[in-house]
Order: C-alpha cells, then structure tokens, then sequence
C-alpha cells in the first residue's frame, strides 16, 4: 500500500506501524518506550504525529501503535508535535532526575525539568520495556507496583525473586540506565539477587547464568553446548563449512 508521509510517497505493508514504516525509510521519530523486540505500547508518547485529513484536518497519534492505512497522510515534524514532545520531555526530565540520558534530552530540547521534591535519584521513567523483555527472556517477575508518585517497576515484595534467572534483558533493554547490575568475579548481582555466570568453553567469556541456562533447557529440551553466541555461530559455520566442503 502507498501512504504520504512528510509530502513523500512510501511503500507500506499491512500490519505495520507508522512508526516501523518511518525507520525503514529512515524519516526519524523519537522513542522511549518502543523496542523492535516488542510491539508498541504507545506509554512515552514521544513518537506522536499527526494524520492530515483530505480536509488538512489534523489529529496525533502515537506512531508506535498506530497502523497503517492506504493513503494515510502523515506529518512526523511541526510546532505542535515539537510543542507536545517538549512538554512530554519536561515532565519525564521532572520525574527522572537521576537519569544522564533522560537529563541530556532535555538539553537537547532546550527544557527546563520542574521542581518536583524526593525524586533526586530516580532514573526510571516507568516505559514498561524491562517488564515486557522479563515477559519474553526471563520468568514474568517484575511489575509495576505502588501507586501516583511511588510507582515503581519491582520484583514481588521489592526482594529477590526465586524465580528471576538473572537474565539482564531487562538491563538490556532500559533505555534510561535505571536497572542497576553489577558483574564481578565471575558473579552477577541483578534485582538484589547473585548469579554465577557460566564461561564459555572457547573464548572464556561469561557469557549467561546457571539459573538461564537451566530454563532455556527446560523449555528446550535441548542440553546446551557451553558456548557463547558468538562461539557458537563460529562453530556452526565451521562444521556447515566442512558438511559442504
Ligand atoms: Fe510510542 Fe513511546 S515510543 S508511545
């Protein structure tokens, strides 16, 4: 299908993203809470635009959850978009205080965060992407728990889960450094638990947890060889080089 976006005529297929048909074509569009991993969950509202109806009506949307149509006129820059992801920037730079990323964005928007008591230290700004890569990778321990201005991503009971195998996709994935994870002699300390890595038998990178491996087994059936991706791949290259050789 063929949509306008910024006066330009784009290819789009269907089941796609506004937001996922602009990467593509490299128009840029700010995030926080997307992910390529995940589907959109519209949270941060920074990825707003606005659709120009055949009137020059205008309307936002979250660009990250909106899909797309045939014909749809879409505008990814104007006063108004830059006005609203100004004030979303102000009250996030408001909240996370703690967080360099989120505190350089403002600079780079040109916004000064309010004054708001108690949250010197905050970095999260609650986007949601560390609950959703638990979902995925880990075993579905953090949620948002507390309410208003005590709200915060956690395991259960704020101690360290049982369950949590000590991934890190949630480190991975937070976009404002809030997810603290240390890793020193041979052990990962994450969510106020330890791990102890596994080194791969190749390269000697620690490359997962003991915990990780036990689940990615479990759910497999399959007895991991001890190697580290990149390991791995070079493994299997060489023994499909000598299959074909
Ligand atoms: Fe679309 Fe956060 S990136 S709402």
């Amino acid at each position: 299908m063929k949509l306008i976006i910024d006066g330009r005529e784009v290819s789009a297929y269907p089941g796609e993203t506004i937001l996922e048909v602009c990467r593509r074509e490299n128009i840029f569009i700010p995030t926080l809470c997307y992910h390529p991993a995940f589907k959109g969950q519209g949270v941060c509202r920074m990825c707003m635009v606005e659709l120009e109806d055949e009137n020059g009506n205008r309307r936002m949307v979250a660009s990250c959850t909106y899909p797309v149509q045939e014909g749809l006129k879409i505008v990814t820059f104007s006063a108004k978009i830059d006005k609203v992801r100004k004030n979303i920037i102000r009250l996030l730079a408001s909240r996370a205080k703690g967080s360099d990323y989120i505190q350089d964005l403002a600079g780079q928007y040109g916004v000064e965060p309010l004054d708001l008591p108690g949250l010197d230290n905050e970095k999260c700004i609650l986007c949601r992407l560390c609950v959703n890569a638990c979902k995925l990778m880990g075993s579905s321990v953090l949620a948002a728990v507390w309410r208003g201005i005590d709200k915060k991503i956690s395991t259960p009971y704020e101690e360290a889960a049982e369950e949590c195998i000590g991934c890190a996709a949630c480190y991975e994935v937070c976009p404002t450094g809030a997810i603290e994870m240390k890793e020193e002699n041979g052990q990962r300390i994450i969510w106020n638990k330890v791990f102890n890595l596994v080194l791969c038998q190749h390269c000697g990178k620690a490359y997962a947890t003991e915990e990780q491996i036990a689940l990615v087994e479990r759910k497999t059936g399959i007895s991991l060889p001890a190697l580290c991706e990149a390991c791995r791949s070079q493994n299997l290259a060489g023994r499909l080089k000598n299959f074909s050789g």
